[in-house]
């Protein structure tokens, strides 16, 4: 996998939001390697349509979690999501028959989005759902 896609750092210690976040980072990083593989007649690593599916499936489960914890800033988390969600549904709708694989500038796009929500926003709902015992185990450890 390359540079773009999981790495254990990213882990918040809720094991199925770790999952889907390794999901969604290697998809990620999977259409990095789909645009130089489909050039060399490769079949194609992650499509923009699959990341949207899975970010459907992160977004709807965060979610869930955070109404059951009346976590108070679910509007706000919820607002992220959205906004992302519609980008790259809106990219995936718009540029059909991406030849030469999803471009660079997109990729990294999408990578720095989810790197930058995983470790802010969604840190912070972890926080709020393991409280002090988790950040006494450093802030990816609680699962140990
Ligand atoms: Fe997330
Ligand atoms: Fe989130």
């Amino acid at each position: 996998m390359n540079a773009l896609g999981w790495k254990d750092e990213y882990a918040l210690g809720i094991p199925a939001v770790d999952l889907q976040h390794r999901r969604i980072f290697d998809c990620i990083a999977g259409m990095a390697t789909t645009g130089l593989s489909q050039s060399a007649g490769a079949p194609a690593g992650c499509s923009v349509a699959q990341l949207a599916d899975l970010l459907r499936q992160h977004f709807s489960l965060e979610e869930h979690m955070m109404r059951s914890f009346d976590y108070p800033e679910l509007d706000a988390h919820v607002e992220q999501h959205r906004r992302f969600q519609a980008e790259v549904d809106h990219f995936g709708q718009t540029s059909p028959g991406l030849h030469g694989g999803v471009p660079h500038a997109t990729i990294m796009a999408f990578q720095a989005w989810h790197c930058e929500h995983v470790g802010s926003s969604d840190r912070l709902y972890v926080e709020f759902f393991l409280g002090p015992r988790y950040k006494r185990a450093g802030g990816n450890s609680a699962s140990t």
